[in-house]
């Protein structure tokens, strides 16, 4: 397949079921639209300078916010890197669902994936489909959410292909996304977990899975997180109600499921919909409980006084 190389690129939709074509995409250093557990991601080769460049300006992506690269296995990844830590290898080999670590950077990773970084981070995603199009690509995928900067995450291909159709060579649609929140990028230091993003899987069930303590901090040690985030085209305010906001849409708990699980699914695709027909969203602060923590620090960073 021909890449078109101009600003009006073309986008190609394709079935799930094209992954191999897709993947022929990556090979010739373009850039692919992918579903994992967690969210849509925006795919390069990661070895690759050039594909990579592609990534951050089809997103408008701060240079110095240093991409994920993902494996399709822990065998992918150990052929790469060698060996690793041994108490990060046992935490990968202990948690599969929504999870990033970091390690130091090898030298077949360009500075570029990193943000100048001299670490990388380092994700197996638990989706099948998502390893099934890394093995076929042969090289480890940076990949951030395919989003816009600053946009809200997406969850549905369409929400990508809302943001970066014509900026993309392709786009694989598949179905919604399992979790709905990104990975939770950790570190493993001596016997300690340091969380440096909260995401799919929150700070109580790592101690429960690795049996190391892990706390968070947002120190900002993960770049991305100091930037704007996941923020609707119209303003967003947290209140228990929209009394003082007359003429806007009020999305409380019930709106967006009835558990954590499904609140966390449908978060963003919920703020997405609703921004189309509002000038002001309203939204209801979620219990503040484990199980809501990384929701709720994605509302606060999507909220106007979060930015
Ligand atoms: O679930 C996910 O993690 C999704 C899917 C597509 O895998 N990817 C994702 O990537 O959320 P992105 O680029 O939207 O977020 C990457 C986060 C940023 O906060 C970035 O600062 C942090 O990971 N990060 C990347 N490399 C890092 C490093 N070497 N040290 C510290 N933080 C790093
Ligand atoms: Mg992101």
């Amino acid at each position: 397949m021909k890449l078109l190389r101009n600003e009006d690129m073309k986008t190609v939709l394709m079935n799930e079921n094209k992954f191999k074509e897709a993947a022929e995409i990556i090979k010739q250093g373009g850039t692919v639209v992918f579903r994992t557990e967690t969210v849509y991601g925006l795919g390069a080769d990661a070895t690759n300078e050039d594909a990579v460049k592609k990534i951050f300006k089809a997103k408008n992506r701060p240079a110095v916010n240093p991409l994920i690269i993902h494996y399709s296995s822990l065998k992918h990844l150990l052929n790469d890197f060698g060996a690793i830590d041994p108490k990060s290898l046992e935490v990968i080999k202990k948690i599969r669902h929504a999870i990033t670590i970091i390690l130091p950077k090898p030298d077949f990773i360009p500075h570029i994936t990193t943000g100048g970084l001299d670490t990388v981070a380092v994700r197996i995603p638990a989706c099948k489909f998502a390893r099934k199009f890394i093995r076929a690509c042969g090289v480890p995928l940076a990949a951030p959410s395919a989003n816009s900067s600053t946009r809200p995450s997406p969850t549905h291909w369409v929400d990508a292909c809302e943001d970066l159709e014509g900026k993309v060579d392709a786009i694989l649609c598949g179905r919604a996304t399992k979790i709905g929140v990104e990975s939770t990028v950790i570190k493993v230091k001596e016997n300690k977990i340091e969380v440096l993003r909260l995401g799919g899987i929150n700070t109580q069930d790592i101690t429960k899975k690795t049996k190391l303590p892990t706390t968070y901090n947002p120190t900002h040690e993960s770049p991305g997180t100091r930037f704007k985030h996941y923020s609707p085209s119209c303003p967003l305010i947290i209140a228990e109600n929209a009394d003082d906001y007359p003429g806007s849409i009020f999305l409380s708990n019930k709106d967006f499921g009835n558990n954590a699980a499904e609140i966390t699914r449908n978060f963003f695709h919920i703020i997405r919909a609703t921004e189309k027909n509002a000038e002001i969203i309203v939204v209801q602060p979620f219990p503040n409980t484990p199980e809501f923590q990384t929701i709720n620090e994605r509302l606060d960073k999507a909220s106007t006084k979060g930015v």
